[in-house]
């Protein structure tokens, strides 16, 4: 991918190193990190090895596993029993586990007495470096962040960096770890950053669409008890002028009744692409008797969950830039700094919302009540709906109490989407299984707002208005400006 030429991710290190991570912040836990060097065929390969004279460079992937699982794995045949460890708890592997939300549900998991394992190929921070964009709130490299919770807790978070495109890394997670349940958030999340170019385009669909692909082979061939709790998205429905339900509708069609996949409307490139993931796996779960749950999630907001508070280096990242910032949080940050709310056209655009302690909370449930083989179950992960107006409104009001000057514009739309329609979604799956929300009370508009202004002092301002158009996407690639 032209976009991701300057990426350097790669490290030389000999097969027969040994390292105790002890020196790489990991804590006190001694691991041996298993070096795989090869020519991998992952996205991260295609990065590196672009130009006129790609370089050979031996991609390194560090796999930091304890001793003891290293040793069962090189002796392991592959297949994967769906038994507990010996301590008795299930092990959850989080791809995308240094993520926004993978974080948060690594820690809260983790907090929960499940083994847990991060896999991720650090590709969200290469986003940001690329295109010069920071996360709000400083944040640590996942080494240290994992050694702090392990200082502070005592427990151990694994860890595996690499990417799932590559099919023989994740494999050797897989056979390493041997999970009870995968939860998969490893994906390019942002839709404008899927509509910047055909190369990101490109990039974001076949990173989605063939790492879930891997995985589903992945759980067939080495652990076929293994849960799939796959993030989806709402914007897999589009807005249709009927009522949403949770991922399927009965139809009666010349008097014959169905009950058939929920029609999906996409966006963009980006809701594409899970639109794909969702008809893979409800076929793999037919096909192969595969157990999944695609949680089809609203917008996130929010930053803080009882275990990123706990110390400065376990802190979350927050987005607030108009390529990954989701829209209450970016309107909390423009808020803080006397940036006008940008709402974009009419802002009757309706959503369902969710802080992100509903997300670890939803993930949690899922895991504990897994789906039966075969069966492709769908929640609509949100728990309030509101306008982007209406976001706008409530913004206003809580800045106005913290005594901030809040002005409202509204800004050509840059994507292509009714700015007035109809919207109903369902979401009663979660409840039923015993979701306790978190609604978006003036409380947390506070805690939000204050959070916002605690940092104000590292908001770039530049990267506040929409930089990209979904109808100017073009062929060329695009330098978007920092
Ligand atoms: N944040 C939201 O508001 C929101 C809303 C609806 C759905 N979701 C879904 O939830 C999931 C997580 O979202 P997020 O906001 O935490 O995104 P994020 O970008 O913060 O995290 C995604 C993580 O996955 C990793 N990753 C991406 N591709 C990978 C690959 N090929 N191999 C290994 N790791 C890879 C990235 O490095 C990153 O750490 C996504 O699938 C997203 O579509 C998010």
């Amino acid at each position: 991918m032209a976009h991701l030429l300057s990426a350097s991710c790669s490290l030389k290190l000999s097969p027969r190193e040994k390292i105790s991570f002890k020196h790489c912040n990991l804590g006190s836990t001694k691991f041996t990190p298993s070096f795989t060097l090869q020519c991998s065929k992952s996205s991260f390969k295609r990065f590196v090895h672009q130009g006129k004279n790609p370089q050979r460079l031996n991609l390194v992937h560090a796999t930091a596993v304890p001793l003891n699982q290293e040793m069962k794995a090189q002796s392991g045949t592959g297949s994967l029993e769906n038994t507990e460890n010996a301590s008795g708890r299930r092990r959850v592997m989080v791809i995308g586990g240094d993520g926004y939300c993978g974080w948060a549900t690594a820690l809260h998991l983790s907090n929960k007495n499940y083994d847990v394992a991060i896999v991720d190929n650090l590709v969200r921070r290469l986003f940001d470096h690329q295109l010069g964009l920071d996360s709000l709130t400083p944040i640590a490299s996942i080494h240290n962040r994992i050694r702090r919770w392990k200082a502070l807790t005592g427990k151990t978070i694994e860890l595996f960096i690499g990417d799932i495109c590559d099919f023989e890394f994740l494999a050797e997670t897989f056979k390493s770890f041997k999970p009870n349940a995968v939860v998969h958030f490893g994906e390019q999340r942002s839709a404008p950053y899927s509509m910047i170019d055909r190369s990101r385009a490109v990039f974001t669909q076949h990173n989605n669409v063939i790492g879930t692909l891997n995985v589903l082979f992945a759980i067939k061939e080495f652990g076929e008890e293994c849960h799939l709790v796959k993030l989806g998205t709402m914007g897999e429905y589009g807005t249709p002028n009927i009522d949403i339900e949770e991922g399927y509708i009965t139809v009666t069609h010349n008097g014959r009744t169905d009950t058939l996949p929920y029609p999906k409307q996409a966006g963009s490139f980006y809701h594409l692409s899970k639109v794909h993931d969702s008809h893979n796996i409800a076929f793999t779960c037919k096909a192969w008797g595969i157990r999944a749950t695609d949680l089809n999630q609203g917008v996130v907001y929010g930053v803080r969950t009882d275990e990123t508070a706990l110390h400065e280096e376990l802190c979350n990242r927050f987005d607030y830039d108009a390529v990954f910032g989701t829209v209450l949080n970016r309107f909390c940050v423009q808020a803080a700094v006397g940036h006008p709310l940008t709402v974009y056209g009419k802002g009757g655009q309706t959503r369902g919302y969710l802080d992100i302690r509903d997300t670890v909370q939803c993930v949690e449930l899922a895991i504990a009540n897994p789906a039966h083989r075969g069966e492709f179950r769908v929640f609509n992960q949100f728990t309030e709906q509101f306008s982007v107006r209406d976001l706008a409104a409530l913004v206003t009001k809580a800045g106005e109490k913290l005594g901030l000057k809040v002005e409202t514009i509204s800004v050509p739309n840059p994507r292509v989407e009714a700015e007035e329609h109809y919207y109903n979604a369902k979401h009663t799956k979660l409840i039923e299984l015993g979701l306790k929300p978190h609604f978006l009370s003036d409380s947390l508009l506070d805690s939000l707002l204050n959070f916002a202004v605690q940092y104000r002092d590292r908001v770039d301002t530049k990267q506040i208005m929409p930089s990209v158009s979904w109808k100017r996407i073009g062929v060329k690639p695009l330098t978007v400006k920092a």
